[in-house]
């Protein structure tokens, strides 16, 4: 019997899907490391997990010592894992504190530090964004001088583009710089701007060896959509697996996870594909990929992702799975000043244009205060038998919903 814990800082609830998932994997005996109070746990959950209260979920040294409590409590602990980007350091440390078996410090930092994972990919001969860790403000004037306009300055550590500016003359640098103020402390990072398209690619990875492969199309990139209020961002998984573009990427992907230290885990890679067919990797997290693409895959495939993803690492198990369906994701972003949602227009044209093929959502509702990032105030999920049918559902779904915010 293998023990099994996973951190889940509040029991919110996409969060009670994953724990649901791990109570029921036969063959483990789970527990959560969590801030929320045990009496926050639904009823048929506090029967089956066992629940250890850490004060901080990002502090390693706290996930530490709730790994160490599960030691005393089931003679030992085989796995730690949890899904969200913000864990991983964290997760690594406690594994090293608490002799926890999975992914260490070394390697995730290589998935969480966007400067290093880049020197890593580098010096491993793979394709990414001439880059520099800036550490002051003369410091990203050299880095114009040497790659020229226009650049990406972000934080090294971001996460949803928030904090990711596109710099294209003199006045975009002095304000990028006034926003993140790169210090020793606190670098930026600087990136030769990539012109292209944006994928995704998602990886599960057994023992270092990659056994299953799904990518999507970003239609709109994030950075695009929040610089353009108006503009709305999709996600589609087309019907075919194994679309040329993707098999060419392939090995790029797979070399890039090796180089970084990947062994057993889903991956969640972001790439470019310039005009002229060439690869520029973007970015990678060692988790299961955001924006809907794990309900996406779900549907596309007729399984369950959450499912799949607990089992694979609480047990390091993959069944095979073929796609089934195109799947697509329509997110509807506010526009207007106001911090609220006071009015969502064209529901009833997006329900005649494209209502028989949404097949979930969670639809904008008066009075919802505005999100911050791209993935807007509330989205619907389409599926197909073929990808161009989806690709038309979307267009329909994002030119004829209008949310307002006031
Ligand atoms: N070097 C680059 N060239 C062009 N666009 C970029 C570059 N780096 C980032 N972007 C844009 O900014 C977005 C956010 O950057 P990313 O590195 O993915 O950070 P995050 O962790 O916030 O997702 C990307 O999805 C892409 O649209
Ligand atoms: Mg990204």
């Amino acid at each position: 019997m293998k023990t099994a814990a996973l951190v889940a800082p509040f029991f919110a609830d996409n969060t009670l899907r994953y724990l649901r998932a791990l109570a029921e994997l036969p063959g483990v005996r789970p527990a959560v490391l969590s801030q929320d109070p045990f009496e926050k746990l639904p009823a048929d959950l506090q029967r089956r997990l066992d629940v250890v209260r850490v004060p901080d979920c990002l502090s390693g040294p706290d996930l530490a010592a709730g790994c160490r409590k599960l030691q005393q409590h089931f003679g030992r602990l085989d796995v730690l894992m949890g899904a969200l980007e913000q864990l991983q350091l964290p997760m690594a440390q406690a594994r090293e504190l608490a002799g926890v078996p999975g992914m260490g410090v070394r390697v995730a930092g290589n998935f969480r530090d966007k400067a290093q994972m880049k020197d890593v990919l580098r010096a491993a001969g793979l394709p990414v964004a001439r880059h520099a860790l800036i550490e002051s403000d003369a410091a990203a004037i050299d880095f114009v001088h040497h790659v020229g306009l226009p650049i990406i300055l972000k934080p090294v550590d971001g996460l949803g583009s928030r904090g990711t500016f596109r710099v294209s003359d003199e006045a975009d640098l002095r304000s990028a710089l006034r926003a993140l103020r790169p210090s020793m402390d606190r670098p930026a990072q600087a990136e030769e701007f990539v012109v292209g398209s944006e994928q995704t690619f998602e990886t599960v990875t057994i023992g270092g060896k990659p056994v299953w492969h799904s990518g999507t199309y970003y239609l709109n990139r994030p950075l695009e959509v929040i610089e353009n209020p108006w503009m709305q961002y999709c996600v589609l998984l087309p019907r075919e697996a194994n679309l040329p573009e993707f098999e060419a990427f392939r090995p790029v992907n797979t070399a890039a996870l090796a180089a970084l230290g990947m062994e057993t885990g889903l991956s969640h890679m972001e790439w470019f594909r310039r005009q002229d067919g060439s690869h520029v990797i973007s970015e990678v997290g060692a988790r299961p990929p955001g924006v809907q693409i794990m309900p996406l895959n779900s549907l596309g495939h007729e399984t369950d992702m959450v499912g799949r993803w607990v089992r694979l690492m609480a047990l390091g198990e993959w069944q095979p799975v073929t796609r089934k369906h195109a799947v697509g994701v329509a997110f509807f972003r506010g526009q207007g000043r106001g911090r609220r949602v006071v009015a969502v227009h064209g529901l009833e044209q997006a329900q005649r244009a494209a209502g028989k093929l949404v097949v979930d959502r969670k639809l904008p509702v008066v009075g919802q205060p505005k999100a911050d990032g791209y993935e807007g105030e509330g989205w619907a999920i389409v599926q197909a038998d073929d990808t161009a049918t989806v690709k038309e559902a979307l267009r329909q779904l994002v030119t004829s919903v209008q949310v307002e915010l006031g």
